[in-house]
């Protein structure tokens, strides 16, 4: 049996027809960019948010750098995120001119420790970007009492996270800015790059959609230095088609992340743990086991290719070679960093194609246990 690590075509193909009506009313409609699409999405995805203000952009990345740049984070402020994750809430932090402060995660929830970020706050901390990993909140109780006691902004890395929940409120509009991606294997992807910016505050939001066209309000006055970060049209439609079945695909994915937590009970490898308060909404499902590359190559050879998120911690990238971090300055992160194993995760899976994950991992782990 072949279980395919990711596989966003097949949700194409359920919705095949609508996506079709969706894409050619656009085409025929004429307006490209940040159109009534654009404007229907950012109400719609800022509710699923829980936050009052969406801001459509191009990418997750762009979300993150604009949302900086709206808290006016910029030279001689430092900004304090994970290295555990995809680089780009790291590469937000350099490119508004910041400096990049990182602190350590959780073992076992894989997101921020938050006593280690506790410990690196200076007086020049202006934000924290905590990244609600895998699909589940980063520990956003002691970091939202942490800034708030310090005057510290938050921005939500919500990229993994759309559809999660912490204490029961959704993700994105605690924080003040929340950044969400729709890169095609995210939860709720799109069919090319997209992303949003939600918020509470009407002013953040304003500047926010300043930003995203060049710092303007009027045509050809340009009162802030701005980007093109715009969302099309296209991706709107496709994504206004895929978001009312968001709830059920998370659902799904829930049922697929039990089935691992139960066919993988007892055997000697660590399972991802939730923490108490989270709702996750199961990006990734990642076991960790020292092992980490043998059982990689037999799932390989069974027909489950995996890929690795993340092999290397940001903090030891080529491209910040020059900044003074060494191997052993965020243990944990290279700990996990070394033992990760994301297994094939998507609502798509049949259960057979569990079970099968689960057999091969049964059968390299305990040979003749029933796999
Ligand atoms: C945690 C995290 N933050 C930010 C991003 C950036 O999103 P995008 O690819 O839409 O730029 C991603 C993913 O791609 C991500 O996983």
């Amino acid at each position: 049996m072949q279980v395919p690590f990711l596989n966003p075509s097949a949700q194409v193909a359920a919705l095949r027809e609508e996506l079709v009506r969706a894409v050619t009313s656009v085409l025929d409609d004429g307006r490209f960019i940040l159109g009534p699409n654009v404007a229907a999405l950012e109400k719609e995805v800022a509710a699923v948010a829980g936050a009052a203000f969406g801001v459509g952009v191009n990418s997750g990345s762009d979300a993150l750098t604009l949302a900086l740049r709206a808290l006016d984070v910029g030279p001689g402020d430092e900004v304090i995120t994970t290295p555990f994750t995809y680089i780009a809430p790291a590469e937000s932090v350099v490119q508004v001119g910041a400096r990049l402060v990182f602190a350590d995660i959780d073992r076992r929830t894989f997101t921020l420790d938050a006593a280690d970020v506790a410990r690196r706050v200076t007086s020049r901390t202006k934000a924290i970007i905590p990244v609600h990993l895998f699909g589940q909140a980063a520990p956003l109780g002691p970091l939202l009492e942490l800034a708030r006691a310090r005057g510290i902004r938050v921005v939500e890395d919500c990229a993994q996270a759309i559809g999660a929940a912490w204490e029961g409120r959704p993700l994105g509009g605690i924080g003040d800015i929340g950044c969400v991606s729709f890169y095609p294997t995210k939860n709720l992807g799109a069919a090319g790059d997209g992303g949003m910016c939600v918020t509470q505050d009407e002013a953040l939001a304003r500047k926010l959609r300043m930003l995203r066209v060049h710092g303007i309000e009027r045509r050809y006055y340009h009162d802030l230095h701005g980007y093109n970060s715009r969302l099309d049209e296209m991706q709107a439609a496709v994504l206004r088609v895929k978001l009312p079945h968001l709830g059920a695909w998370t659902r799904r994915r829930g049922e697929v992340a039990s089935r691992y937590d139960v066919g993988l009970a007892g055997l000697p490898l660590e399972l991802p743990v939730v923490a108490p308060g989270n709702t996750s909404c199961w990006h990734v499902y990642a076991v960790q086991l020292d092992d980490r590359d043998g059982l990689k190559a037999h799932l390989e050879r069974n027909g489950v290719p995996t890929l690795i998120y993340y092999p290397l911690p940001l903090h030891l990238q080529q491209c910040y070679a020059g900044d003074g971090w060494k191997e052993g300055d965020f243990p944990v992160a290279e700990r996990v960093s070394r033992r990760i194993l994301p297994l094939p995760m998507y609502p798509e899976l049949t259960n057979e194609q569990v079970d099968h994950v689960v057999g091969c991992i049964r059968d390299y782990l305990m040979p003749g246990s029933g796999g």
